[in-house]
């Protein structure tokens, strides 16, 4: 787990993140969908979106973008005890949505440059290292629970 120190050093970082919820979510799924073109199949909703400039233009991804930061702060404001935060997302996600935990991964990567890319001055090693065990740490417990839900993810 992470200490004191790293959850808010996490937390801090978040506050940063929060103060442009819907920028930084687009920003998010943006870098998901150009990196790892195939996380795109997953969503129905998003399938009339074929070029960077339709996704950047698209509202609806804007307001998933908040919709899954929403969710994953919620999460990290729990400092590891998320399990009633974490169960029903692990619970659609794998039986509902199917989405692989490496898809999990793919996420986690693309949050990370973000805040790399919007807040390079705040996001120092210590600041990167703390960040890095919290979505870790989130990606593990998020697999444990597919596997409850019967999916290997
Ligand atoms: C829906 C959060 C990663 C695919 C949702 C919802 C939330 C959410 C809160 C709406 C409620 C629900 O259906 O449970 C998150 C968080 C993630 C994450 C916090 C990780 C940080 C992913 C990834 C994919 C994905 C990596 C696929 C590549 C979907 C799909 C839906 C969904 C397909 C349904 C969208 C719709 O049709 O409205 N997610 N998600 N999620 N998520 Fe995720």
């Amino acid at each position: 787990g992470l200490n004191d120190q790293e959850w808010q050093q996490v937390l801090t970082m978040w506050g940063k993140v929060e103060s442009d919820l819907a920028g930084h979510g687009h920003a998010v799924l943006m870098r998901l969908f150009q990196d790892h073109p195939e996380t795109m199949d997953r969503f129905d909703k998003f399938r009339g979106l074929k070029t960077p400039d339709q996704m950047r233009g698209s509202e609806d991804m804007k307001k998933h973008g908040v919709t899954v930061l929403t969710q994953l702060g919620k999460i990290l404001k729990q400092k590891g005890h998320h399990e009633s935060e974490l169960k029903p997302l692990a619970q659609t996600h794998a039986t509902k949505h199917r989405v692989p935990v490496k898809y999990l991964e793919f996420i986690c990567e693309a949050i990370m440059k973000v805040i790399a890319e919007k807040h390079s001055a705040d996001f120092g090693a210590n600041c990167q290292a703390a960040m890095k065990k919290a979505l870790e740490l989130f990606r593990h417990d998020m697999a444990s629970k597919y596997k409850e839900f019967g999916f290997q993810g």
